[in-house]
């Protein structure tokens, strides 16, 4: 069996957890090849996978653009079997629908999906979760992605069911996409800080940035994935208007401390949290 995971990723995220499936999918046989959603990507070889994998992050309750604009350059490939993996920073349902886009470009195109996998992993934007609580979304999907890698592995049905909430959030969220090329004119680089490394200009996934006099200056195709801002190793980075949401630095993904309890858990939907965490193993004592 030959699995093509194709997965856009802007602090590592879902790459981490594309990973734990491919690691899997490995173990059992399959034959596993990883390639990241970029506009200077070559072609991926769809028609000679059995499965094709998409991974992205959650952006504003949908797809992230870059990632739609890759489905819609797929070649037509009929009765393709096909799976989500995503990754958001919230384990709320309204998040259920955000692969709607992707999924009407796909069918018209042929494909047939099987199944999609969501899991929790720390906010790369809005704000940044403890280390305490990244440790814990990791194990969370250490526990379970192995079981979910096997259903791709078995052509298992893994449908995610989307509420109306879901549904209505995501299709009034969309105007995010359409806003971000004009958001992204607002970044800036901190002269000050700025150390002239360009690693934002590699990271960036649209080529939207480039080093001009050993500085990073923002053109005109963000999306705002923020790698660059999440990534850069100076803080150098604001985000325009996005700057109080911004989030920088690479989690930990230590294993979880002992005794983590409830109270370890980020007040904001706490108990949506918890009950993500019981979802996947992890029972938390109260005190
Ligand atoms: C522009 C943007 C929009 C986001 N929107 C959502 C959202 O609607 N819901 C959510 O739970 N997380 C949201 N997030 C958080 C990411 O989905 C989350 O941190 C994800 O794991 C990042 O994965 P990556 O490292 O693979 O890019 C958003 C992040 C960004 C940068």
């Amino acid at each position: 069996m030959k699995v093509l995971f194709t997965v856009f990723s802007a602090s590592g995220n879902t790459l981490r957890v594309a990973k734990l499936f491919s690691e899997r999918l490995s173990e059992r046989g399959a034959e596993c090849e990883t390639v990241r959603i970029r506009e200077d990507m070559a072609a991926p070889d769809v028609a000679s996978a059995d499965t094709l994998v998409i991974g992205y992050p959650v952006h504003g309750f949908n797809a992230p653009q870059n990632v739609a604009d890759f489905a819609k350059g797929l070649p037509e490939c009929e009765n393709k079997v096909y799976y989500i993996i995503k990754t958001s920073g919230e384990p709320l349902h309204v998040n259920d629908a955000s692969s709607r886009i992707l999924d009407r470009i796909l069918k018209k195109k042929g494909y047939i999906k099987r199944g999609e996998f969501h899991y929790v992993m720390p906010y790369n934007m809005i704000f940044r979760h403890s280390d305490d609580m990244a440790a814990l979304m990791w194990q969370a999907a250490r526990n379970t992605a192995p079981a979910d890698a096997d259903k791709i592995f078995a052509g298992e049905e893994a449908q995610l069911k989307a509420g109306l909430l879901a549904v209505m959030t995501r299709f009034v969220v969309a105007v995010e996409h359409k806003a971000m090329p004009y958001l992204g004119r607002l970044f800036k680089v901190k002269k000050e800080k700025c150390i002239s490394c360009g690693k934002c200009a590699k990271l960036c996934p649209m080529l939207n940035i480039e080093m001009k006099d050993g500085l990073p200056v923002f053109g005109k195709n963000c999306i705002g994935c923020t790698a660059c801002s999440f990534n850069c190793p100076a803080d150098a980075i604001s985000i325009g208007v996005l700057n109080g949401w911004r989030v920088n630095g690479a989690y930990k993904f230590a294993p979880p401390r002992e005794g983590l309890t409830r109270k370890d858990v980020c007040n904001y939907w706490r108990g949506s949290y918890i009950r993500y965490f019981r979802e996947h193993g992890i029972e938390l004592n109260k005190e």
